[in-house]
């Protein structure tokens, strides 16, 4: 993937909004805001079976918690070979679940400030940060978005002092598997059962920064 940074800046903590450009769709990330909760929840519900995925409560208490790291991006303009492609027309991927209707998330990823996909993170300054959740809605995965996330979040954890970042991913999650085995972290340990409502054991995964 060819990444096209249209407004970076180098300074320490890179002031937000910038734009991400890949071929055919560009992304605006930025940091949370309180109106995004409702919508970064049901994206939470679609991205995670029942169970897996985090109530509100556990989502909020993340977010709102001292030395969360929460960035969120947005659709910007949406370009394809073809000419002007409404995401509506994308195929939403594997990873819908039931809960919440994929296909409304979908169309009205065709505003311009639709939400895409967000990443929370915790930083401990001086120690180990952690990713407790990264979600791409359907309609934007394989663009690298979640690629970009994770770079701009650990580029954040950096930033607060941590040397080093951990993360729990289910052992059948192939996807996310390649994803971060493409960014560097490896697989440190299985935790059995980490997913008890899905009887599902989870890698304990991490890497320097
Ligand atoms: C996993 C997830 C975050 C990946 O996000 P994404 O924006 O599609 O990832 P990227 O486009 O940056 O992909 C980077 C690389 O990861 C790997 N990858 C990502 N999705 C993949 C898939 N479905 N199958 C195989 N490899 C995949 C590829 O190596 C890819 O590089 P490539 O496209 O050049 O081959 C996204 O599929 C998602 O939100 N899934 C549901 C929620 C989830 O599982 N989150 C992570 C759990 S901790």
């Amino acid at each position: 993937m060819d990444y096209k940074p249209l407004l970076v800046r180098e300074e320490h903590l890179r002031v937000l909004p910038w734009k991400f450009q890949t071929a055919d769709v560009q992304f605006n990330l930025r940091d949370y805001r309180a109106a995004d909760f409702e919508r970064l929840w049901q994206i939470d519900q679609l991205c995670f079976p029942q169970g897996i995925s985090y109530t509100q409560m556990e989502l909020s208490g993340f977010i709102t918690r001292r030395n969360a790291i929460t960035l969120v991006a947005d659709f910007g303009e949406l370009h394809s070979e073809q000419g002007n492609l409404p995401v509506s027309r994308l195929q939403p991927s594997d990873g819908l679940n039931s809960g919440v209707a994929g296909a409304e998330l979908c169309e009205s990823a065709a505003d311009s400030q639709t939400i895409a996909g967000f990443i929370v993170a915790h930083a401990v300054r001086g120690k180990a940060g952690r990713i407790l959740t990264l979600d791409i809605v359907p309609a934007a995965r394989r663009l690298g978005l979640g690629s970009l996330l994770m770079d701009e979040c650990e580029r954040r954890l950096r930033w607060f002092g941590c040397n080093e970042v951990y993360l729990e991913t289910a052992v059948n999650n192939q996807p996310a598997l390649r994803l971060y085995r493409k960014l560097g972290y490896r697989i440190l340990r299985t935790l059995p059962d980490y997913y008890a409502t899905h009887s599902l054991d989870a890698f304990l995964m991490g890497k320097p920064l």
